[in-house]
């Protein structure tokens, strides 16, 4: 299935050194809140470096139907022209967050706590992905939520018109439903508390701050407990999106795995509640130099060098690093299918309710690739086979899945047959540049 009706198949071949400079798009977590930030803020708040992947756009286009004015200027560059806490209007159509988990769950947060009616929609792969993790604290507020069965899209959701704050405990590690609470708190008098044993990503926190919330993170050993006070003016900002971590892994990854690379990343966040794949591989054997540690956008970058690294072991990952490299998985799973020894994720059943099933869908296509799995509800375990010596010669499913298409890619770099992918197109929904981003780096990359 594809995510825009016509499937593109893709073929990944055992390619030559990986050589030259990876820039890699503009963060998507990051790219959406500073447009969602910016429609709740009043002025104009200007964006740079802004990841113009669909999931973006598609959020971008849900602010305006709720009010606020959004202008492309340039590539990556682009305005918001916000509308205030509590001053978004009601969409006078269904709101389409195509294939955006984010997206959805971020912008039901933004209306929860104001009276409107407003019905969600998304791509079949959205369609099929909780969000009663999202309605169920939500319902705290007062926000009323009518949507298919096991709480799936299409989903009414009915504003709180006297919304009460909430206090709450995350039930799973989740930055979009502890976004989504926070969102809400807004336009909700008084203090909204969100209370999460595991960190996991923190934009909205740093981002909120900085548009001029009073919002503050105590750690204790319950977890963090962030408060928010409600119904601040948000003032607009410039908002300068770093480079993505998680699009960063794919060339990360490819020269890891393809014989003689070394290529330069520059500008990859260092931000603790993301870096846990770059931690990952380095405790594999990975040749990752990380130079010139500064801040960009409000957050910690550095330029990555990055060699071919023949040499790696695999790893049992801690179960408590997934919140910080929950999206890249997959990719793991590849690098771990090159590497010498067992590599174990556990604690991983996230991944099970991402796009796709992340662990079905690696299991299956790496099995199909010659590389021998075991897998259970909450966990992963790849037997590696060493540099250069999984067969490949299969085609993978990428169930609609930017992030398996693309590391079924890597993988073909590195594999002795040709790995193909039967749809390709779902990668526009993140990383738009990937094909030419990777051949320019010599990738074997061919739509046949
Ligand atoms: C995201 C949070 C994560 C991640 C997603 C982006 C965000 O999802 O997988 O790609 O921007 O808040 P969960 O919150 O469901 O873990």
């Amino acid at each position: 299935m594809s995510a825009h009706g016509t499937a593109q198949p893709m073929t990944a071949r055992k390619s030559s050194a990986l050589k030259g400079t990876a820039s890699v798009p503009g963060d998507k977590s990051i790219s959406h809140r500073s447009l969602i930030f910016g429609a709740m803020a009043l002025g104009e708040t200007r964006v740079t470096g802004l990841l113009e992947g669909q999931d973006v756009l598609d959020t971008a286009k849900a602010m305006q139907a709720f009010g606020a004015t959004v202008t492309r200027h340039g590539e990556g560059d682009w305005s918001v022209q916000g509308v205030g806490v509590g001053g978004f209007q009601e969409p006078a159509d269904v709101i389409d967050c195509g294939n955006s988990g984010t997206g959805v769950r971020l912008i039901m947060g933004t209306m929860a706590t104001t009276p409107m009616t407003v019905t969600f929609t998304g791509d079949a792969s959205l369609r099929k992905r909780p969000m009663g993790r999202v309605t169920d604290p939500l319902a705290l507020f007062g926000t009323e939520a009518y949507g298919r069965k096991g709480g799936r899209l299409p989903m009414t959701v009915v504003g709180a018109a006297a919304p009460k704050p909430v206090r709450y405990t995350l039930p799973v590690a989740s930055a979009q439903v502890k976004s989504a609470i926070l969102l809400a708190g807004l336009n909700c008098p008084g203090e909204t508390v969100v209370i999460e044993k595991e960190s996991t990503r923190d934009h909205s926190e740093r981002m909120l701050v900085g548009f001029g919330a009073k919002l503050e993170v105590e750690r204790t050993n319950a977890g963090s407990v962030i408060t928010l006070l409600g119904q601040p003016t948000l003032r607009a900002q410039s908002v300068a999106v770093p480079r993505d971590p998680s699009s960063a892994a794919f060339p990360v990854c490819a020269a890891l795995l393809v014989e003689g690379s070394d290529i330069f990343v520059p500008g990859v966040s260092q931000n603790l509640t993301r870096n846990g794949l770059y931690i990952t591989l380095v405790e594999m054997g990975a040749e990752i130099e990380f130079q010139n540690p500064r801040e960009e956008g409000g957050e910690p970058v550095a330029d990555l060098r990055v060699r071919f690294s023949g040499n790696m072991k695999g790893i049992e990952v801690p179960p408590e690093r997934a919140p910080s490299m929950i999206d890249e998985y997959p990719i793991l799973s590849c690098v771990a299918a090159c590497a010498s020894g067992k590599t174990v994720m556990r604690g991983v059943k996230e991944l099970r309710v991402k796009e796709s099933d992340r662990i079905d869908a690696m299991a299956r296509g790496l099995e199909a690739c010659g590389v021998t799995i075991e897998e259970d509800e909450d966990t992963l375990i790849v037997h590696g086979l060493g540099a250069g010596n999984v067969p490949g010669g299969a085609t993978c499913a990428t169930h609609i899945d930017h992030r398996i298409a693309m590391s079924f890619l890597v993988l073909g770099l590195a594999a002795k047959q040709p790995i193909s992918v039967d749809d390709a197109s779902p990668i526009a929904t993140s990383f738009p540049l990937f094909e030419g981003l990777m051949t320019g780096l010599g990738a074997d990359l061919s739509h046949d």
